[in-house]
């Protein structure tokens, strides 16, 4: 087949940048790092990209393909090809680029390590015989263990594009991979520290870090967890953390957002006396409802049973989230024949099924 691709050039010596096009014959099979060998095989030998295992798991090959992060060894260029569309190949964001699509991964690395990518057990004996974790525990971190390290979350992150000191996605979800695992005893210690200033409660939730990850980590998620696990042993200081709390008491109390009473519990009153003159403009236009009597709604009692619901259930905390993800999951392979169908998501050794008030629990 005939594939044609635009690639962004950049010599950073000279510090200029020019977009190449360039042709090639491939066979239909061909992903995008086959095309690019090709082009630097045939055509253009000081194209300079990483690679290495090309098969989707060492993580070298992340690049933007039309502004979006892939892995090239992963990206099929048949159809792209058959549609006659011209892929603009540049290099991955949020981190400096050091020629052509090779960038400086070096403040990635940083972020991973500030993390502690490693078990604390809290013992130097390993001792004579294994420690064997059920799987149900495991199941936890399940997708944060999948992480290939490829960069291509860190590229699209909105957070880190704003604030360069954001722990990002990539080294936030391996922190969720030790926080989740039963055989650390550092969690209150990494948490304390996640929740600081440029970590878990800075990052806005644009989810474009799940949409590019090559792997179904679903860094996002692993942040939510994080969250929830911080909140769970009581690090809410930080005012992300204020926000979120402050979310579940409004829909508990009144089954409404308490949207008036948000800037006061999460930045304090002393700062929300700086705020007076917006709220009296949002209060004089009939933006802001009046606080007395409070604004209750018909049902709030089943926001009060669902929240009684999750306490008595245990589904507090990075659990409760890996269990909807584990429903999820069933729900999108229940459309097949497939063993895994079969396979229920509160099966033997996994989580408790979730119950509705009335039912017995059957795990
Ligand atoms: S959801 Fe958060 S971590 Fe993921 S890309 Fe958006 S801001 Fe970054
Ligand atoms: S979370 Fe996904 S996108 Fe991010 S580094 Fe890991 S594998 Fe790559
Ligand atoms: S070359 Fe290893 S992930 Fe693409």
């Amino acid at each position: 087949m005939q594939v044609a691709l635009k690639i962004w050039r950049y010599d950073a010596l000279k510090g200029e940048r020019v977009l190449r096009e360039y042709e090639i014959d491939a066979p239909e099979e061909a992903t995008l790092l086959d095309c690019l060998d090709i082009v630097k095989d045939r055509q253009d030998g000081s194209l300079a990209y990483r690679k290495s295992c090309r098969m989707m798991i060492c993580g070298s090959c992340g690049m933007r393909m039309d502004g979006g992060a892939v892995l090239a060894c992963k990206t099929r260029m048949y159809e792209i090809a058959q549609a006659g569309h011209v892929p603009v190949i540049s290099a991955m964001g949020n981190l400096p680029i050091i020629k052509d699509l090779v960038v400086d991964m070096e403040p990635f690395w940083g972020k991973i390590r500030a993390v502690r990518p490693w078990l604390e057990p809290g013992y130097s004996d390993p001792g004579e015989k294994e420690n064997i974790v059920p799987q149900a525990e495991m199941d936890m971190i399940h997708k944060e263990s999948l992480c290939i390290m490829c960069g291509c979350c860190v590229s699209e992150c909105n957070s880190m594009e704003s604030d360069p000191d954001f722990l990002g996605p990539a080294a936030l979800a391996k922190g969720m991979r030790f926080v989740g695992d039963p055989r650390d005893q550092a969690t209150v210690e990494r948490l304390q520290s996640y929740s600081e200033e440029h970590g878990i409660w800075d990052c806005t939730r644009c989810y474009f870090c799940q949409e590019r990850c090559p792997k179904g980590v679903d860094p996002r998620d692993a942040i939510a967890k994080l969250g929830a696990e911080a909140m769970s042993v009581g690090i809410d200081s930080d005012m992300g953390a204020k926000h979120a709390k402050w979310f579940v008491t409004s829909a508990k109390t009144t089954g409404w957002l308490r949207e008036t009473e948000l800037v006061p519990k999460t930045q304090g009153v002393a700062k929300s006396v700086k705020e007076m003159k917006f709220a009296l403009g949002l209060l004089k236009h009939g933006k802001v409802p009046p606080p007395v009597p409070p604004h209750v709604a018909k049902h709030v009692g089943e926001a009060r049973a669902l929240f009684d619901l999750v306490k008595e259930q245990g589904r507090e905390g990075a659990s409760g989230i890996a269990q909807v993800e584990k429903a999820l999951g069933h729900l999108e392979h229940a459309a097949d024949e497939s063993p895994a169908a079969a396979r229920g998501p509160y099966g033997e050794g996994s989580f408790a099924k979730p119950y509705l008030p009335g039912e017995e629990p059957t795990v």
